[in-house]
């Protein structure tokens, strides 16, 4: 048995629970089955892995679950605040009925009477929240819930507790998982789930510059976020390919960067995504990669791209593009970037800002006479270090600019090209063979963040989630001191292949299973298991209206309006 109470707690018998008589069917009993690798040989009727039903994903820290179901009218059924309330409490609470009872793409049973007035029947969960709503969710946001549903108020009835509201949208969250709709009714089984993250930090990478991604597929990744606990937003917005930002100060950036005039995110959309995003306990963190993958900042701003020897025939041969990465040797780019930045420091109020700095492409800055004289002149021997020059520049006019410390988070490059960086400066690793280099940036005291294993622009056939669920942040060679920076992890979709058209289904739940090992105990380790609430998840997902793809092998969802 991998779940036992020492490894998990799932099993632990907390004094809260007291109530739960020995009679429970803990749920590690179904951690028996033994997880095989997928197998195209199976044959057969589907589905290869049945789902399971009404258990959540990411597994809770302790759950508990008795052999006991409880029914809910949906008429009647309400959730009471009892304590302090706010508007993004209210909001959660109707989305969640509609989530619970009346998703998108449900099709109910016909004419069934599922009224319900006895002792089974679970009519209402107070929620208390125990402190009033803060307006933005912080880095180390409060994200923890008791939840306990049961008919018997002296065993504490149906309640869902948190200190902050962002724990109680998590926990919304999984009581809308764990309700499901059987036999023509909606059940719930008594249960007694306490949760909180094993990380910080989970976050979910999209590009809007290689694809624009319109603003409502924006709005549903953020909602699938929340339906899998990711809490931060990791903005790629710009890049080589497109500019659709849209800078109040410098306009023209996106009118000659972007795909066109209505490939843009407006100042108006971005104040609407940041507000969806906060309301669902989800952090922006936007990243402005400099000082290469910025082609298409450049139209407009002569001088502040590195010419790439037009003309040269080494350039030629090479097949290196007309400019390249940002000119370090020029003031003026200095000065634009203090606006710009200033700017972007305004409008997006989280505590980070990704600065980039992965892949700069030195043969451009090699081929330029000038920056080859300027670094003469300042004494910089190779490439690693003029980019370590443009880094100071950057991180002391980001400095200069703020009245208020913001954090920084870069990738990996720049650490391993050696600028000196705060020691709060985030590093996310996304090379592979990533064990040493999470090793070596939480030696040198940066938290860190992993993204290697966690690539799902990547695909192949069949499951490859496999790879997803074994990979842990935290296995690298290094003292607990050093396990301790780790913050937790982000799961990267890369624009080059991917629009509006695949963007969620090569997402989910292929997601759901990085989600699961940055908020589960370590010792999630049960394949099996978490193939059959994946299989579930996606089920939900697409009564939910999501084109969750297939993940497990052949099987089907039912009560779908549009199969
Ligand atoms: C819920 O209770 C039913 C019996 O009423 C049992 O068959 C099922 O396994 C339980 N489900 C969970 C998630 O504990
Ligand atoms: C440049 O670096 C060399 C070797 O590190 C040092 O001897 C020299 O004084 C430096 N010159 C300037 C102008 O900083």
């Amino acid at each position: 048995m991998q779940y036992n109470s020492k490894q998990t707690g799932i099993a632990t018998m907390k004094p809260l629970t007291a109530w739960l008589s020995v009679a429970l069917a803990l749920t590690a009993h179904l951690s028996h089955a033994r997880y095989s690798s997928p197998n195209f040989n199976k044959g057969g009727f589907g589905p290869w892995h049945p789902s399971s039903r009404g258990r959540p994903i990411p597994l809770p820290r302790v759950y508990q679950t008795a052999e006991s179901t409880l029914r809910i009218d949906p008429r009647s059924f309400h959730f009471n605040i009892i304590e302090n309330e706010c508007e993004t409490l209210q909001d959660a609470v109707k989305r969640y009925k509609t989530l619970i009872f009346k998703p998108a793409n449900f099709k109910p049973c016909k004419n069934v009477e599922a009224t319900c007035d006895g002792g089974d029947c679970l009519k209402q969960i107070d929620i208390h929240l125990q402190s009033p709503c803060e307006e933005w969710p912080p880095v180390r946001m409060d994200e923890k819930y008791l939840l306990q549903l049961n008919t018997d108020k002296a065993k504490g009835g149906a309640t869902l507790s948190a200190s902050s509201i962002w724990g109680i949208l998590r926990g919304l969250e999984t009581f809308s998982q764990i309700v499901h709709y059987h036999d023509c009714q909606f059940l719930v089984n008594t249960t007694f789930i306490e949760d909180w993250p094993r990380f910080p930090w989970r976050g979910l990478l999209l590009d809007t510059s290689r694809h624009f991604l319109p603003k409502t597929t924006i709005f549903e990744t953020l909602d699938l976020m929340a339906m899998n606990k990711l809490n931060v937003f990791h903005w790629h917005i710009v890049d080589d390919n497109s500019f659709p930002y849209e800078s109040a100060r410098f306009p023209f950036l996106s009118k000659s960067g972007s795909y066109g005039q209505e490939l843009v995110y407006t100042r108006k959309d971005l104040k609407d995504i940041l507000e969806y995003a906060r309301r669902r306990g989800i952090r922006v963190v936007p990243e402005f990669d400099t000082p290469g993958h910025t082609q298409s900042w450049g139209r407009d701003l002569p001088g502040f791209l590195t010419p790439c020897g037009a003309g040269n025939s080494w350039a030629a041969k090479e097949d290196l593009p007309e400019y390249g990465p940002i000119d370090p040797s020029r003031e003026e780019n200095y000065a634009f970037l203090w606006k710009f930045f200033g700017e972007v420091l305004e409008t997006f109020p989280d505590q980070f800002l990704h600065l980039g700095g992965d892949e700069v492409d030195f043969r451009c800055w090699s081929m330029d006479e000038n920056i080859r004289n300027f670094m003469k002149k300042h004494n910089i021997s190779d490439y690693e270090g003029l980019e370590g020059y443009y880094f100071r520049r950057l991180l002391k006019l980001l400095d200069d600019i703020s009245s208020k410390k913001k954090n920084y988070m870069v990738w990996q490059e720049v650490f391993d090209n050696q600028v000196p960086l705060d020691p709060d400066a985030v590093v996310q690793i996304w090379k592979e063979k990533w064990e040493n280099d999470m090793a070596q940036v939480t030696l040198a005291g940066n938290p860190a963040l992993l993204s290697s294993c966690w690539y799902l622009d990547y695909i192949s056939y069949g499951t490859d989630w496999e790879e997803y669920y074994k990979c842990d942040p935290e296995n690298f060679p290094g003292t607990p001191a050093q396990k301790r920076l780790v913050l937790g992890g982000e799961v990267c979709m890369w624009g080059e292949f991917t629009d509006s058209t695949n963007v969620h289904s090569r997402l989910w739940p292929r997601g759901s299973v990085a989600a699961e090992r940055l908020w589960s105990a370590r010792e999630a380790q049960d394949g099996d298991f978490l193939a059959s609430r994946m299989n579930e998840h996606r089920c939900r997902l697409r009564r939910r209206g999501f084109p969750a793809q297939p993940i497990n092998g052949p099987d089907f969802c039912e009560h779908l309006k549009a199969p």
